[in-house]
């Protein structure tokens, strides 16, 4: 199985090459990404092949939600309103190496991330882009906030367990 390397997104890694099968995420990452990350409003995280080339990318910022978009089953009388989350705006990957486990090593490490920071959050977000992405998603066990379909959330509590931390 292909070893790859979870690192920030540097400027002199290659980006052009990078095709995921969705344009609007091939441009944010050639084009966009670079200006986002110098306003810090968000981090890059890409995953190397180990040819160096870019095998897939995610981005985590800051955010909030609403205690009432929560799904039932995160509510469980929280104390807070809005609640802190970690919002992956983005995820892709490489065409090239689609279908062998590498989206979700993705998450996982945007997951241990987050854990590892010293800052207070309840879940991790993320924007689908369209149907197909949400049924990714929730395969994977993310739940949409109530009224934004497309915006969907896993408590951090469930990622820690599945990456075996205490
Ligand atoms: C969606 C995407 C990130 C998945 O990456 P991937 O590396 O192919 O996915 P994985 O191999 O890690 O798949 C993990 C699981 O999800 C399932 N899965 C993958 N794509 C799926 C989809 N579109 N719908 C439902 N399940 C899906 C896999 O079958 C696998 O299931 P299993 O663990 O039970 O065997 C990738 O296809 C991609 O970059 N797509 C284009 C960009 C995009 O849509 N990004 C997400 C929204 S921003």
């Amino acid at each position: 199985m292909t070893q790859f390397r979870f690192v920030a997104l540097t400027p002199s890694m290659g980006r052009t090459p990078f095709t995921c099968g969705k344009p609007a995420l091939d441009t944010y990452l050639k084009q966009h990404v670079s200006q986002d990350v110098k306003r810090d409003l968000a981090k890059c995280f890409v995953a190397l092949a180990p040819d160096d080339s870019i095998a897939g990318f995610y981005t985590l910022s800051a955010a909030s939600v609403p205690l009432d978009d929560l799904p039932a089953a995160l509510v469980n009388k929280l104390p807070r309103d809005p609640v802190p989350v970690a919002l992956m705006g983005r995820l892709a990957v490489h065409t090239a190496h689609a279908g062998h486990g590498l989206g979700v090593s993705l998450i996982f490490d945007a997951a241990a991330r987050v854990m590892a920071s010293d800052i207070g959050m309840l879940a991790l977000m993320v924007d689908a882009t369209d149907d197909d992405a949400k049924r990714f998603y929730e395969h994977l066990g993310f739940v949409p906030l109530t009224d934004k379909p497309h915006t969907l959330v896993i408590a951090l509590s469930v990622l820690r367990k599945a990456l075996g931390k205490p």
